[in-house]
């Protein structure tokens, strides 16, 4: 659910118009939705019900600094990958006190910035991780709270280049040596086991990956409980997927229901680390039509967003919903929507059906709250599109279009 619907042929976000922001703002230009980011923190929050538990928000999927302050706000935590992520956080205001912070390459300066901000707790995902946590640790006279993330060796059925849980994946520890790695930490001075963690992939659209690996962890979990060490949390990692085009992921309930029937009696606070699932629906990009272009193969719609501004197609193929501002009576055509980037797979939208597109027109392409504007990049010298949250009838910029001397910002000719 989400709230850019279309008023009399006019699409909107919430009460205002996305023509009105691309005429003021210029074009490319990402544009969230409050109302909606809302709705989905408090839906995915509320599914969990009374069973303990912490959303933590991957920031890793929209890190602009309004999207996590609106989060903050809703009482989410964070699951950070970085020093830059935790520093985002902080910036927004987030509370360091819900912090997780993952990834399978952590600096000794990243473990000392995220100790003394206080997190929740380190996900680590190796033995030489968890010896540079123990020490990185003790040099601050500190205890560095930590789960160990396992693998569970578990096929999330998603596209191969974001899965996770498989034993070919670099990330985690081999479900079968976690056991023997808790008990090696419990000699080390400088670390406090205080949970377990998986994350399997991400845009998982059944539950039954997801039960198959939370069973295996839930089970990790009371065994080192009986073992005596002091867990408290069991982090379940994110990925639950959207509808892009014709997906039927769970619900957050119906995921919610499965989590809980697989970990939910071993009496641990759950940690749940969400992106897309928040973010992916609240957010489009708009863009305006430059040229058509027809050649005896193709049909194209050169628009001024490439790749480098959208790369999911780009990069998994990823197919984002294509909808005209304005929309008009016509003859459909099949066209590429292409960008202006120097690239071949600079295809945003491939054989699509529309009414011809003329110059100067506007279009929004969907879903594109959840690692659009995150993994943007100025290839091509390109500066990256200005982002606007729209809230009922207002609307404001929360990050500037980025100027060409942005790019160039450090360099010394
Ligand atoms: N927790 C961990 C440890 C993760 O690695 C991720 C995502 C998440 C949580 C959030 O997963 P989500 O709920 O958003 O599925 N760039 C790709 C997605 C990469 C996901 C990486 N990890 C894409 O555009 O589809």
């Amino acid at each position: 659910m989400n709230h850019f619907t279309y008023r009399k042929r006019v699409l909107h976000a919430e009460e205002v118009p996305l023509s009105a922001i691309a005429d003021a703002v210029g074009t490319p230009v990402y544009v969230y939705s409050t109302a909606t980011l809302r709705r989905h923190f408090r839906v995915v929050t509320e599914a969990f019900g009374s069973h303990p538990h912490l959303v933590c928000y991957a920031v890793k999927a929209n890190s602009t600094l309004a999207v996590l302050k609106l989060l903050a706000d809703e009482g989410s935590g964070f699951d950070i990958v970085s020093g830059g992520e935790l520093a985002r956080v902080k910036a927004a205001g987030g509370k360091p006190g819900k912090v997780v912070f993952a990834g399978v390459g952590k600096t000794a300066d990243e473990m000392a910035q995220a100790l003394d901000a206080g997190i929740l707790f380190f996900n680590v995902e190796s033995p030489e991780e968890l010896e540079l946590l123990d020490a990185v640790a003790r040099s601050k006279g500190k205890r560095a709270p930590f789960a160990i993330r396992v693998n569970p060796n578990v096929d999330a059925g998603t596209h191969r280049h974001i899965s996770t849980g498989l034993k070919t994946s670099k990330f985690g520890v081999p479900f079968e040596e976690a056991m023997a790695l808790y008990t090696r930490a419990r000699k080390m001075k400088g670390l406090e086991a205080v949970g377990v963690d998986c994350h399997i992939g991400s845009q998982i659209t059944r539950t039954a990956p997801f039960k198959a690996a939370l069973s295996k962890v839930g089970g990790l979990y009371k065994e080192l409980k009986a073992k005596g060490h002091a867990l408290r949390y069991l982090d379940i990692g994110g990925g639950l997927g959207i509808t892009y085009t014709s997906e039927t992921p769970p619900s957050p309930e119906e995921y919610a229901r499965a989590a809980l029937s697989a970990v939910g009696d071993t009496g641990a606070t759950l940690i749940f680390e969400p992106g897309r699932v928040l973010v992916g629906n609240a957010g489009l990009l708009v863009t305006r039509v430059l040229f058509r272009k027809k050649t005896p193969a193709r049909h194209f719609v050169v628009v001024d967003a490439g790749m480098n501004d959208l790369m999911r197609p780009a990069l998994y193929d990823a197919h984002h919903g294509l909808q005209p501002l304005v929309q008009r009576r016509g003859q459909e055509v099949e066209v590429d929507v292409v960008g202006p980037v120097c690239e071949s797979t600079d295809v945003l939208a491939r054989q699509r059906k529309v009414v011809l597109p003329k110059q100067g027109e506007l279009y929004a392409l969907m879903s594109a709250g959840a690692y659009g504007m995150s993994m943007a990049s100025t290839y091509n010298s390109r500066p990256r599109p200005a982002e606007v949250l729209v809230d009922g009838d207002a609307w404001r910029v929360v990050r500037e279009r980025e100027s060409v001397e942005d790019l160039w910002r450090g360099e010394r000719p």
